[in-house]
């Protein structure tokens, strides 16, 4: 069964958290930092969440309430044992109906194949790289989104 894209509520904080620890690591934000990106649900933040009764992945996005200014995608995840099922995408499609008329902007590791190959399926281009940008020395990717019409 394909889980429900829905928007993250404050119950939901506990499970991103644990599974953005799982999905990232020692890269994952900080339980402080979820609270600070849940508080901030009623300004600038969207976090979608796919529902399948528990949190299978996430997407953080910042949408600036002045439209003219750009969206990020700041973070999105899927559980690994369910990588590969389109949730993923879910969560894309998701996120960019909700960019209508704006542009989005993130940034990846260069190395990261299965995410640009994510972003790329949905029409992000590469626009620019920044050499030695992540710990340990890897490039940042910066690719850009806008809808054609
Ligand atoms: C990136 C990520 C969210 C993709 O989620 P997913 O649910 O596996 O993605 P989907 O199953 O919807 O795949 C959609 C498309 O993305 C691309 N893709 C996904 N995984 C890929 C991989 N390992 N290699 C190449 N392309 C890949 C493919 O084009 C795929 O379409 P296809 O399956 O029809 O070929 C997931 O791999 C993940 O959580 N990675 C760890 C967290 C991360 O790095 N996030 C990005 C930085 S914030």
């Amino acid at each position: 069964m394909r889980p429900a894209i829905r928007p993250a509520v404050v119950e939901d904080l506990a499970a991103v958290a644990q599974l953005d620890e799982v999905c990232f690591g020692n890269e994952a934000w900080s339980l402080a930092a979820w609270e600070g990106e849940f508080e901030r649900l009623a300004e600038d933040r969207v976090i979608l969440v796919a529902d399948e009764g528990a949190v299978a992945g996430y997407a953080v996005l910042l949408v600036p309430p002045v439209v003219v200014d750009v969206v990020e995608l700041l973070r999105i995840a899927v559980a690994p044992e369910e990588r590969r099922t389109g949730i993923g995408g879910q969560l894309m499609t998701a996120a960019l109906a909700r960019c209508a008329g704006r542009t989005v902007l993130l940034e990846v590791a260069a190395g990261n194949e299965s995410a640009i190959g994510l972003y790329g399926g949905f029409g992000f281009g590469q626009i620019s790289r920044r050499r030695g940008y992540y710990a340990g020395g890897e490039d940042a990717v910066i690719m850009r989104w806008r809808e054609t019409v």
